[in-house]
């Protein structure tokens, strides 16, 4: 099993999950997060963190969120390690409880610099 970030932290990123995880196996888009299946240790410590609820366990998911399962697996080996301290973005409020944002995530490899 393993814990998968979902719709609700895209265009948000909070962040306060990167800090809680005890293994640092959250990976970092332009604009959402995801986690490493293999890495994971099911510790369950992010979730409450998280001020969207966009963390559950893979078993959890209603079947609307279940390609997450397969994002955070796909995105976790494109993206580079999130470390803290992170940056939050500066728009998470306003994209805060905002339905449907899935047709927003970017799943391009993270620019050249
Ligand atoms: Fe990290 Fe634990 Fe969350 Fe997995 S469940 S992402 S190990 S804090
Ligand atoms: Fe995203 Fe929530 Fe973490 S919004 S970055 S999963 S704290």
């Amino acid at each position: 099993m393993t814990f998968v970030v979902t719709e609700p932290c895209i265009r948000c990123k909070f962040m306060d999950c990167v800090k809680a995880c005890p293994v640092d196996c959250f990976y970092e888009g332009e604009d959402f997060l995801v986690i490493n299946p293999d890495e994971c240790i099911d510790c369950n410590v992010c979730v409450t963190e998280c001020p969207v609820n966009a963390i559950y366990q893979d078993k959890d998911l209603l079947p609307e969120q279940r390609e997450f399962i397969e994002i955070n697996r796909r995105l976790s080996q494109m993206w580079p390690r999130a470390t803290a301290p992170s940056t939050p973005l500066p728009e998470r409020e306003q994209w805060r409880g905002v339905p449907n944002k899935r047709q927003f995530l970017q799943m391009h490899e993270p620019a050249d610099p």
